[in-house]
């Protein structure tokens, strides 16, 4: 193991990291989108209830059983195991979730390669230059290669310089510009014809879909990806968290401020939709079923910024920097992941194991380019829908019986002498044996029936 671990400085620069993690194009694309094709509000309503109910108990997991050991993901479940085999399993469970977390990396890279491309294209009509646009926003492998590899490359710069200088520096000054940007762009939006439409769609629940199967499963499958859980981020950036900071506060903080992120792109992107829709775009199929899918947001909002005239150039800019800089502060705790593991068991330095763990992990993105049709869906498929709640259950296993109780209790308390007395201390760890596991299980196997 090569020289000390390094720690978040503050409580501030946890939540800002923790929050920049969780924060991404899970909240800004993945949340609206399905939003927009699960019926609006009703999916909003059953997506907040789940990630209280369970995804914010297996954060708590996740934070503790990393605070606790103090190590990467799989030196804490391998030592959480009093037995050999038990060790053994923690082990598996540790690699297994290095191995989603740095698949969902590497399609992430190839999504926010795209954020960056039309990023550019805003540039190239100030300058007059529109092939330069028209090659920008048009699929090709070489462009998906150059701005795939600029965003990893970003991603590997940050990992290298360290937990203080890296993680928690960047996700500080990167989350207030997203913030700011994100409101910026809906008082924006809300003053565009259409807009009231969507807000009315995205606010009105119609309580009659809140039961639909496919409804909850994209709702509980969401608010897991959303809040980086079952791949060993959280655990990793609890490990880096001094024993004087209140867990079940802090992650109700990052729960919050991951679900009010959500919240407010969807009063961005349901308005837009419509105020797209207003234009003469075609959205919603005659079944009402969404068109685009999960390519919305680059075919209705550049459309919608070419309907703005000149100040779409700067908002379409504003957008895909929001969209950009959301993505980054999420690549870099994935890449963390496996580094933290590589720095802590081999020889290899900080700098050394980000670029050789990076650059494999862009290696896949290459693949994954070069067969998109083949590979990029059942990559997507393989890590959030399958494996991420299979690692979610698995953590709140280890967390509710292997973990020692009396250790549970003990990391639960550090930092909140009065826990004794809250709801969280007398629910959570009977909640995180049963309840959480058997819920999970449940969703996830009709998930898999359907
Ligand atoms: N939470 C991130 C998002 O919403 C994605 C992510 C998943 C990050 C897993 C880290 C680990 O985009």
């Amino acid at each position: 193991m090569s020289g000390a671990r390094g720690q978040f400085s503050s409580k501030t620069g946890f939540v800002m990291a923790a929050a920049g993690s969780a924060v991404g194009l899970g909240n800004i694309w993945g949340f609206p989108t399905q939003t927009a094709s699960n019926g609006g509000a009703a999916f909003v309503m059953v997506y907040f209830i789940l990630a209280f109910l369970l995804a914010y108990p297996a954060l708590m997991a996740e934070l503790i059983i990393g605070r606790h050991a103090n190590a990467n993901v799989v030196s804490a479940l391998s030592g959480l195991g009093r037995k050999p085999l038990t060790r053994f399993i923690g082990a598996g469970v540790g690699y297994y979730g290095i191995i989603v977390a740095s698949l969902i990396l590497s399609f992430y890279t190839i999504v926010a390669g795209w954020m960056i491309a039309y990023l550019g294209e805003p540039v190239t009509a100030v300058l007059g230059a529109e092939e330069a646009g028209t090659w920008l926003t048009t699929d090709s492998v070489t462009r998906n290669l150059i701005f795939g590899s600029g965003f990893a490359f970003l991603t590997m710069w940050i990992i290298g310089s360290g937990i203080e200088n890296g993680i928690e520096r960047w996700s500080t000054r990167l989350m207030p510009v997203l913030i700011g940007l994100l409101l910026c762009l809906i008082v924006y939006v809300l003053t565009q014809d259409g807009a009231m439409e969507g807000l009315k769609v995205y606010l009105l629940p119609d309580l009659s879909r809140v039961t639909d199967p496919k409804l909850i499963i994209d709702a509980l499958g969401q608010a897991f990806f959303s809040l980086s859980l079952g791949v060993g981020t959280m655990l990793v950036y609890g490990s880096y968290l001094s024993k004087e900071e209140s867990l079940p506060r802090l992650g109700a903080i990052v729960t919050f401020v991951d679900c009010g992120i959500a919240f407010t792109a969807g009063l961005l992107i349901i308005p837009a939709i419509y105020v797209a829709q207003h234009n003469g775009l075609t959205i919603y199929n005659d079944a009402g079923e969404l068109i685009a899918g999960p390519s919305l947001i680059f075919q209705v909002l550049p459309s919608l910024f070419d309907s703005m005239g000149a100040a779409g150039t700067f908002v379409g800019f504003a957008f895909f920097a929001l969209m950009s800089i959301a993505a980054l502060t999420s690549s870099i705790s994935m890449l963390e992941v496996p580094v933290s593991m590589t720095v802590e068991k081999t020889k290899l330095n900080r700098k050394q194991s980000t670029y050789l763990i990076g650059l494999t992990i862009f290696a896949i993105s290459t693949t994954i380019i070069f067969n998109f049709d083949l590979l990029f869906t059942f990559v997507i498929d393989f890590t959030t829908k399958y494996s991420e709640p299979l690692l979610g259950v698995m953590l709140c296993i280890f967390a509710g019986w292997v973990m020692h109780r009396d250790k549970l209790l003990a990391e639960v308390s550090a930092g909140h002498p009065d826990i004794e007395n809250s709801f969280f201390w007398k629910i959570w760890p009977t909640y995180v044996r049963f309840v959480c596991p058997v819920l999970i299980l449940i969703t996830f196997s009709q998930s898999m029936a359907g």
